[in-house]
């Protein structure tokens, strides 16, 4: 069963349908196995049009992640850093006060999905700042911009996963999320092999790709915004540094803050994503698996995991 989808001109409906299915929960849309990814079947022709075409600029910063794994928190704490001379943190009209997080910052899954979402990537000014789930795989282009990635301990990941498809159905089973990830036909997974390929592509450009993880991130925000600030080649000066800005930035994309916030509190995650926005925003520690998963699910993903990622030398 071929996993490439190499006609440009093929009809994309017919070259999706023959590539490998693996089901999801009810509501959102089955998985297709493409390039070695499986990938929600609506995201394959994106994933397509990414390869061919994304001309990432030099001074593009994508926040790239896993479903699950610190998306909106990245996304939050990257715009609010890049644009910090527009729109001080602690200023009283900043857009992360009256907008959520994922609409401050384009999604490049929408934006390759229509030659007019294209369109309008191509007219942002520089530096532009965008968000994808897709693996480096999808963006060879990736190599020629910044990408701030950020992964979380699998375990955590599985239990958020559950929690957020739980919003649109009750009844499903943490077992169901949980064998679809250790089975690696989850969403954008395997989650290892997302997670490898973005910690490889850090390893061989530090400079290119900045390699977060939430648990850190959750023990030392400042200290990682100020890491977030070098990358993206803002560093702090030191009268920003004196005035407190890193401390600003830190507190307004906080959880408690914007868990509070009416943009996080209403409204629903897309047209296609009927899930309320306040998902986004459930409990936001590390190590709330232990409060959900047998230590024999635990166990079983721990090995997993580390046998996956065991070549790439990376542990959790
Ligand atoms: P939990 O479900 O464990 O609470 P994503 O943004 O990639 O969808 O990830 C969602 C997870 O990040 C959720 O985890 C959510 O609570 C947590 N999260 C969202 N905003 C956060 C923030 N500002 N700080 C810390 N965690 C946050």
């Amino acid at each position: 069963v071929p996993e490439q989808l190499p006609e440009e001109h093929a009809d994309p409906d017919d070259l999706v349908s023959a590539l490998p299915s693996a089901p999801r929960p009810k509501g959102l849309s089955s998985l297709r196995l493409y390039d070695g990814f499986w990938l929600p079947e609506w995201s394959v022709p994106v994933a397509v049009a990414l390869q061919r075409r994304f001309e990432p600029r030099p001074d593009d910063v994508v926040v790239a992640s896993f479903p699950k794994c610190g998306t909106t928190w990245v996304n939050a704490l990257t715009f609010a850093t890049m644009a910090r001379r527009a729109h001080p943190a602690a200023g009283a009209g900043h857009p992360l006060l009256r907008l959520n997080p994922h609409q401050c910052v384009p999604f490049l899954e929408a934006l390759f999905g229509s030659r007019r979402g294209e369109a309008r990537l191509a007219a942002l000014p520089s530096p532009r700042l965008m968000n994808t789930h897709m693996p480096l795989a999808m963006m060879p282009g990736g190599g020629g911009c910044k990408v701030v990635y950020v992964c979380r301990e699998p375990k955590d990941m599985v239990v958020s996963l559950w929690h957020f498809h739980r919003r649109l159905h009750p009844e499903l089973p943490l077992a169901d999320v949980f064998e679809a990830v250790c089975g690696g036909a989850v969403g954008y997974g395997p989650v290892w092999d997302h997670i490898a390929g973005y910690w490889s592509a850090s390893a061989a450009r530090p400079d290119g790709v900045l390699f977060l993880r939430y648990e850190e991130l959750l023990r030392d925000p400042a200290g990682h915004v100020r890491e977030l600030a070098r990358f993206v080649g803002l560093p702090f000066s030191g009268a920003e540094e004196d005035a407190g800005v890193v401390h600003d930035i830190v507190n307004l994309c906080s959880f408690g803050h914007l868990k509070t916030l009416e943009a996080n509190k209403t409204g629903h995650m897309n047209a296609g994503l009927p899930i309320p926005r306040d998902a986004l925003f459930r409990k936001g520690v590390a190590g709330d698996w232990v409060n959900h998963m047998t230590p024999e699910m635990a166990r079983r993903l721990d090995d997993i995991v580390a046998d996956k990622l065991h070549a790439a030398g990376l542990t959790f």
